[in-house]
Parts: structure tokens; C-alpha cells; sequence
């Protein structure tokens, strides 16, 4: 799409948007104090820098969704606000501290006619055993927690990490997301979960998330991002937890 198309796309889709949100405003009725509420509630978000978390929490999934009508590899999944560039490479290890339980994640990347892909670089990234993610403070540094892992020959890797604990979506329960989350009905944890995002020339870049059959929240997830082919059955190695996953990648559009 060259840069013309892609003005006159932003216009449409923004008018759109615009039209749909005074289509709700007219169906409701919605008063001008009702107006100014929504107004104040906006401007909290900003204030307490939840923008992202409030436009990942309601948006990220259904732009998923809408990747996953073109494609026929593995279903796309939210990547969120807690990816961060940089990353160490890592071979067998990424470092975890902490409480921790180890898991060993297996994986086979193939493309959609079961070929596999070697050199496919894939960043992961998981909460400590407190539900954190790493990068966000000087004494919790970008090396834990997270990893970028090259696949080998027969398009597979295999690396140590940890099960990561389930986390709230924001710290601040009844804050501008939380107090939304709850009129709505829902609850604040996400459950636990791995990030995974992949690339390699000449493929779709895919980012997905692998979820644990079991776990507490998958049914009430605020994401509305967990499916059954992203939920894994834990395998146990002679004590050791195992997380097997096969991924296919689509061709680059
Ligand atoms: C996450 O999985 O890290 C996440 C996704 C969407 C909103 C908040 C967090
Ligand atoms: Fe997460």
C-alpha cells in the first residue's frame, strides 16, 4: 500500500469510527453530564499512563482475530504492553530469579506445508513469581525473564525458563481499566501465560501466547484472549515440566 492508500484507509476507518461512536451516543441517549464523564474518564486514563493497557485489554485480541481470516498458521494472540526490544540471545537458558518452577519449553517451527524453518528468531517473555514482567525497574533487569531463542536446523528449540505466575492487569484494581473491567462484569486476572513472538524473513511475523490447561482464569480471562489450541497440557519429564509447542508460520504476504 503506498502512502496515498494508506491516508485515504486512515480516513475511512477514522470516519467510521467517528460515525459508529455517535451511533452509540444517539442510541443511548447519552446526556451531556454522561458526555463530560466519559470526557473526565478519558483524560484519567491518560494521566495514569493506561492508555496502552486499556486499548490492549479491549482492541489487541480483535485485531488478532481479524489477522487470523488471512492467515492459516498459528493463531495470532495479543502481544500487550510488556514487550520490550532487546532482549538477550540466549541458547538452552533464559535466567529466571526468584521462587521459580522451572519449565522446559520444546518447540518445532514449521511452515503451512509442514516444512520446517531453521533461523527462526523468537523473543519470549513471562511474569515472575510475582506476577512482574522484567525492564520496568533498574533492580529488575531486561536479562531475566526473557529471551530470544534461533531455531536449529530442524526448525526446533528448546530453552529453560520458569511457569509463570498469573498477574492483574493493573496494579491499581479500581483505577481508569480496573473500574471499567468491573462494570462490566468481569475480573482483573490474567491467567498465567507465556509471549512468544517470531520471525524469520520471508514469513508473517507471528505473535501468540501459549496458555496452561487447569490454570485458575481461563474462562474469565479480561483479554478474552485464551483458545483451546493455544492451552497446553504440561508434560512431566522425570520431574521436569515440559511445554510442547508446533508452530506454523504463514509466507510473508
Ligand atoms: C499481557 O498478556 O501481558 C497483556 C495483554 C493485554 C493487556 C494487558 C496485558
Ligand atoms: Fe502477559
Amino acid at each position: 500500500m503506498d502512502n496515498q492508500e494508506q491516508l485515504q484507509r486512515s480516513k475511512e476507518i477514522v470516519s467510521d469510527l467517528i460515525e459508529a461512536i455517535r451511533e452509540v451516543l444517539r442510541q443511548h441517549n447519552v446526556t451531556y453530564e454522561e458526555y463530560r464523564a466519559g470526557f473526565r474518564h478519558l483524560i484519567e486514563l491518560a494521566e495514569a499512563h493506561e492508555t496502552p493497557l486499556v486499548l490492549d485489554c479491549f482492541f489487541n485480541q480483535t485485531i488478532c482475530d481479524i489477522e487470523m481470516q488471512t492467515r492459516q498458521g498459528s493463531r495470532s494472540n495479543v502481544e500487550g504492553p510488556y514487550f520490550l526490544e532487546g532482549a538477550p540471545l540466549v541458547t538452552d537458558t533464559i535466567k529466571v530469579r526468584g521462587n521459580t518452577e522451572p519449565l522446559l519449553i520444546r518447540c518445532q517451527v514449521r511452515d503451512i506445508h509442514g516444512q520446517p524453518i531453521p533461523d527462526v528468531l523468537t523473543d519470549i517473555w513471562f511474569a515472575d513469581s510475582n506476577g512482574d514482567y522484567s525492564g520496568y525497574s533498574e533492580d529488575f533487569p531486561i536479562e531475566y525473564f526473557r529471551g530470544k531463542v534461533l531455531t536449529d536446523q530442524d526448525g526446533k528449540y528448546a530453552v529453560l525458563g520458569s511457569i509463570p505466575k498469573e498477574y492483574p492487569m493493573t496494579s491499581n484494581e479500581h483505577g481508569p481499566t480496573g473500574s471499567i473491567i468491573e462494570l462490566l462484569g468481569g475480573q482483573g486476572m490474567r491467567p498465567k501465560h507465556i509471549h512468544f513472538k517470531y520471525n524469520k524473513e520471508a514469513y508473517a511475523p507471528l505473535t501468540t501466547q501459549a496458555y496452561f490447561s487447569g490454570s485458575e482464569y481461563l474462562d474469565a480471562d479480561p483479554v478474552e484472549a485464551v483458545f483451546d489450541d493455544l492451552t497446553h497440557e504440561l508434560k512431566d519429564e522425570n520431574g521436569l515440566a515440559v511445554l510442547e509447542l508446533d508452530v506454523v508460520l504463514d509466507p510473508a504476504e
